[in-house]
């Protein structure tokens, strides 16, 4: 077993000024380059391409109200685009998929950084291949730190008692090169786990509380995660989740187990001071959704925790954050329905797919108002977490069959990605704002999303 690595903090480059306002810009360069690891000492290497040469990228830690430039220089061979994934970029850095970057080309993308502080990543977005380049490196973590959230007093310091956990399942060939998803059609689950990059690592802790970034970048894996004592007891550890996509719940959710699909964040802290020199496992549930198991997918890290008692100056207050809702429609009758669906072998929205472009802007949205969207997931057999571009959205209601409901640590803070599992409907309600422009939503699976389960928006301007 290995320990787990965390990724480097990316500094800028060089601080520019705003032509506009006069404030300064920090500008950051990226190359995008292919680079080998070996994950099986005793067989070949794996080929990977990835953010300066290392997958997850490089972490961004960013200052609320600090705006930022990021050249992304392509060297690799493929096309791509980049997507910062929970920022309400302008259209034309969103990493609209067909607005790709060649080889040898760069692009510079301007991030306002404006929102309120979260857990963000940067993937590839490039049309028709998002799921081979985001698998085979192309993800990175992003946090936003905001003055309010760091006076908190939460256990604090990027590496230290603030750590990101990027979890990914893949697959491997008999010579250690990775399993490609490029030739798959319907999902790739993934029997290797990894957490920023190595399989099954191990993290030494001290006794006392850490906040714990989750990010589920997998292809097409839920996790269903929980933590337990190594030895003895098998009981679910409780723990607290405070964030989730879009920051800081409104309070501390308390809970045993947390869901988190595809592209979703959720922010822990866990207390490791009750259980001094003792092993904690982080484990996931086996059968999620209609997802497929193998031998070790239900084991995710090891936390080998200190003897040593430690003073901890952390706390985790009762009031966190103040979430800006949207004020809740009293009668939510939805705007808009959509059906996430399989239809003739292909993945479509409401029956048409990102290729067709003509029919492919399936909503306009006055700028400013407040909508409600029904999310059906009509298929059995696949789960589709549904990401909307542009907006924080509230989870108003979810329905299905098995006994899931909205839970608190989605009810309690705004989102940016909502899992549907097979057979479920879900409404959520967002602030079409602050941009108009032509936004994407889609299936955060992946291999959906790059088989056209994507569609468009077009928040519309205001008319004088
Ligand atoms: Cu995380 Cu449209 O993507
Ligand atoms: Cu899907």
């Amino acid at each position: 077993q290995f320990p787990l690595p965390i990724p480097p903090v990316k500094a800028p480059k060089m601080t520019i000024t705003n032509p506009v306002t006069g404030n300064p810009i920090d500008y950051y360069e990226i190359y995008i380059n292919e680079f080998t690891t070996n994950v099986y000492p005793n067989k070949g290497d794996a080929v990977l391409v990835g953010y300066d040469g290392m997958s997850p990228g490089p972490t961004f830690l960013m200052q609320k109200g600090r705006e930022s430039v990021v050249r992304f220089v392509n060297n690799a061979t493929m096309d791509n685009s980049v997507h910062l994934h929970g920022s309400y970029s302008r259209a034309p850095w969103d990493g609209w998929a067909e607005d790709v970057t060649a080889h040898g080309e760069f692009k510079d993308y301007f991030y306002p950084n404006s929102q309120a502080g979260r857990f963000l990543w940067y993937h590839d977005h490039a049309i028709d291949h998002t799921a081979e380049n985001a698998y085979f490196g192309q993800a990175g973590g992003y946090i936003l730190h905001d003055p309010a959230e760091d006076s908190l007093g939460l256990p604090s310091g990027y590496g230290q008692f603030d750590i990101p956990l990027i979890l990914s399942a893949k697959q491997y060939n008999n010579d250690g090169t990775l399993f490609s998803p490029a030739g798959e059609t319907t999902s790739l689950y993934g029997d290797v786990i990894h957490v920023n990059g190595q399989p099954w690592p191990y993290f030494n802790v001290q006794p006392r509380k850490y906040r714990l970034r989750f990010l589920n970048a997998a292809v097409s894996r839920t996790f269903f995660l929980y933590f337990q004592r190594a030895t003895g007891s098998t009981a679910k550890i409780p723990f607290q989740v405070i964030a989730s996509d879009a920051g800081l719940l409104s309070g501390p959710a308390n809970t045993s187990d947390l869901y988190i699909s595809m592209a979703e964040r959720y922010e822990v802290v866990f207390d490791f001071a009750p259980f001094a020199g003792q092993n904690i496992t982080l484990r996931s549930t086996h059968d999620v959704g209609a997802d497929i198991d193998y031998l070790h997918t239900d084991k995710v890290m090891r936390f080998v925790v200190g003897s040593t008692p430690v003073t901890d100056p952390s706390t985790v207050p009762a009031v966190l954050g103040h979430p800006n809702f949207p004020p809740t429609i009293s009668n939510p009758v939805p705007n808009h329905h959509f059906d996430f669906e399989r239809t003739n072998g292909e993945w479509k929205i409401n029956g048409v797919g990102f290729n067709e472009v003509a029919n492919r802007v399936l909503a306009n949205v006055p700028r400013g108002t407040i909508e409600i969207w029904e999310l059906q997931n009509t298929g059995g057999g696949w789960s589709h977490p549904i990401h909307v571009h542009l907006v924080d959205f509230r989870v108003l209601s979810r329905t299905n069959d098995d006994n899931r409901v909205v839970y608190n640590y989605e009810s309690q803070g705004l989102k940016d990605v909502v899992w549907l599992a097979p057979g479920e409907t879900v409404k959520i309600e967002a602030h079409y704002a602050p941009w108009d422009g032509v936004y994407m939503f889609h299936c955060h699976n992946l291999i959906h999303e790059d088989h056209e389960m994507m569609a468009a928006f077009n928040v519309t301007a205001l008319l004088d």
